[in-house]
This record gives C-alpha cells, sequence and structure tokens, in this order.
C-alpha cells in the first residue's frame, strides 16, 4: 500500500504528536511505501520568519529520524525540492470548487484567530490535494481535522477523472482516531493550540515545569485516588510497562501517594523512555549535512515518480 503524509514543520514536538501520528508513521514503514514530506510550502501560510522556518524544517527532520523514520524505507523529502507539485496544484486548482473550499473549516478557523485570510491560505486544500496526488497515493493517515481536506482531494481527483478521464488514483483517508487520545496538562486533548503541551524532548526543568502543571484533584497525599480520568496516571499509562502501570494505580487508590510523587515518577519515565531517541537526535543534529544528504535524497526519488504524475496530467489537459 502506498501512504502518504504531510509534516507541518511547526516547532517543538509534544507526546500528542508522538502517540497521536509519529509512531504510527514509524510503525507502517514495514510492508508498506511511505511517502513522507515536511510540508514547508503549506508553512509558508502562517510562518513569516527565513529564520523560522529554515529551524523548523530541521527540527521536524531531526524527529523524525531520531525516532526511527528510516530513510531506506520510507521516502522522506522536503515539500518544496519538488516544486512539480505546485505546477499540479494550479492544475487543480481549475478544477476546485470555490464553495467546498468556502466552506472548509480549517481555513475558517485560521482566519479567526487572526492569520491573513491570504489567497495561499485559502488555496491551502488545492495544494494538499497535488501533495497527495502527486504522488498516486493510496492511503493518507490524518487527524479528524485533516478530514475535510482529504473530501477536497477526493473531490478534486473524481473531477479530473471524469473531465480528462480516468488518470487519477483517488485517495483512502486512514484518519488517526484509533490511536490513543493524548491529554494535555489540562486534561483536553494535548494541542500546541491549546497550550497544554509537554514537550518530547524536554530537559528535566522543562519538564518539572510542564508535569507541574498537570490538572488534578485537589485530595491530600494521604487520601485513596481513583486513577481513572487522571491525567498523571493515563500520560504515565502510555510509556510505563503493564506491571507499572498497575503499580501506580495500587499505590494511588491505596492512598499516601500524593500527586507530587506521580508527577515524579511520570518526569523519570518520559525521561528514560524518550532517552534513546534524544541521544540519536543529539548526534545527528551535529551532522546536519547528513540531515540534509537525506533530504536530498528523498526528494530525487519523490521527483521521478511526480514528474510522471504531471506528464500524464499535461498530456491529458492538452498542455502537452
Ligand atoms: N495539512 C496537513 C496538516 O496540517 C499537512 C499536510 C500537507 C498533509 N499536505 C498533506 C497531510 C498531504 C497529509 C497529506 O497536518
Amino acid at each position: 500500500m502506498r501512504y502518504l503524509s504531510g509534516i507541518q514543520p511547526s516547532g517543538t514536538v509534544h507526546l500528542g504528536n508522538y502517540f497521536g501520528a509519529m509512531r504510527r508513521h514509524i510503525e507502517r514503514q514495514e510492508g508498506n511505501e511511505c511517502f513522507y514530506f515536511i510540508a514547508d510550502y503549506h508553512a509558508l501560510t502562517t510562518i513569516r520568519n527565513p529564520e523560522e522556518m529554515r529551524k523548523n524544517v530541521v527540527d521536524v527532520a531531526l524527529d523524525y529520524l531520531a525516532i526511527g523514520l528510516d530513510p531506506e524505507k520510507a521516502v522522506f523529502f522536503r515539500q518544496s525540492d519538488v516544486p512539480q507539485v505546485v505546477e499540479l496544484a494550479w492544475v487543480l486548482s481549475t478544477l476546485a470548487p470555490m464553495g467546498l473550499l468556502s466552506r472548509c473549516h480549517s481555513f475558517k478557523d485560521k482566519v479567526a484567530k487572526n492569520v491573513e485570510a491570504s489567497l495561499g491560505l485559502f488555496a491551502y486544500p488545492v495544494l494538499m490535494a497535488a501533495d497527495i496526488l502527486i504522488y498516486d497515493s493510496e492511503k493518507v493517515p490524518v487527524g479528524k481535522d485533516q478530514k475535510q481536506h482529504l473530501e477536497v482531494t477526493r473531490d478534486i481527483a473524481q473531477t479530473f477523472n471524469r473531465v480528462y478521464g480516468k488518470s487519477l488514483v483517488v485517495p483512502e483517508e486512514e484518519i488517526e482516531s484509533a490511536t490513543a487520545v493524548v491529554p494535555g496538562v489540562d486534561g483536553q486533548k494535548m494541542s500546541k493550540s491549546y497550550g497544554n503541551t509537554i514537550e518530547m524532548f524536554a530537559s528535566e526543568k522543562q519538564l518539572k515545569k510542564s508535569t507541574g502543571r498537570i490538572v488534578t484533584d485537589s485530595k491530600g497525599v494521604e487520601e485513596s485516588k481513583d486513577p481513572v480520568g487522571n491525567t498523571v496516571y493515563e500520560l504515565y499509562s502510555l510509556m510505563a510497562s503493564a506491571e507499572e502501570r498497575a503499580e501506580m494505580e495500587r499505590r494511588f487508590r491505596a492512598g499516601g501517594f500524593g500527586y507530587g510523587d506521580a508527577k515524579a515518577t511520570l518526569r523519570e519515565k518520559i525521561l528514560e523512555y524518550f532517552a534513546p531517541y534524544r541521544e540519536r537526535r543529539e548526534a545527528l543534529a551535529r551532522d546536519s549535512d547528513k540531515v540534509f544528504d537525506i533530504l536530498r535524497d528523498g526528494a530525487e526519488r519523490a521527483r521521478l515518480v511526480a514528474g510522471k504524475t504531471l506528464e500524464r496530467v499535461y498530456e491529458r489537459v492538452g498542455l502537452r
């Protein structure tokens, strides 16, 4: 199966990113053909600082390589290294209904959050359709927030196939709701936009701060506590073994185990769990040439596929 996913270069990654999507991206490399790219053209709709753009792209590449993205297995590249995608986006834009684009929540939400309503932001789903269609992607794993964009993609692909004859693969979505819902420090879904994240590669000091903010009930140390729906316990459960989980549950119920102790246990677990990734990330960060080589090599492989699709499309529409 050919999978494709675009990764936003949005700065630091948190536990929600990891247990939501990142981990699945890595698992899926086995037995599938995966195209993963850093969506820098898309990021341009919100990031207007070139230094920040460059830094975020390198950071997210490091994050993924550190957690086990294997460039031998997956095609890993930077979106703008395959500019053919913008050419395809133009062709697709001539088939994209204004009405459908106007109804996209993501556009409306961003504008409500004071992102400038640029043409690029409006056309974001068309570029996303081009990303997906140019690689003949069969499956696109996305969060719920991107479901509508997938519908736009399918709509455009079907229209193209109807007007010009079958030439584009109509992709299936794979909604990532089955994966763990990771609570943030306030108990809501962990998300950068809620400001409730715990960062994956945080230092011990930063972790003290973020775990310190986890909202709990106000039971005293000695009281018995219910681990169900308890954010500290839920986060710990994502990383702990079955025995460790049972042990924390027992201690909560027994009493004499305060939230401060529980948070310290959680912190140690986070540090321990991500330690191997952190080491790999630090080693790679010292060798940034290697990271750029990997992305360049991925882009070369991606361009071969993209070029073929684009030729097919140009031929079909009569530009060749
Ligand atoms: N819009 C996606 C997000 O915000 C990123 C993205 C861009 C993407 N192009 C894509 C995801 C193509 C899947 C397929 O997360």
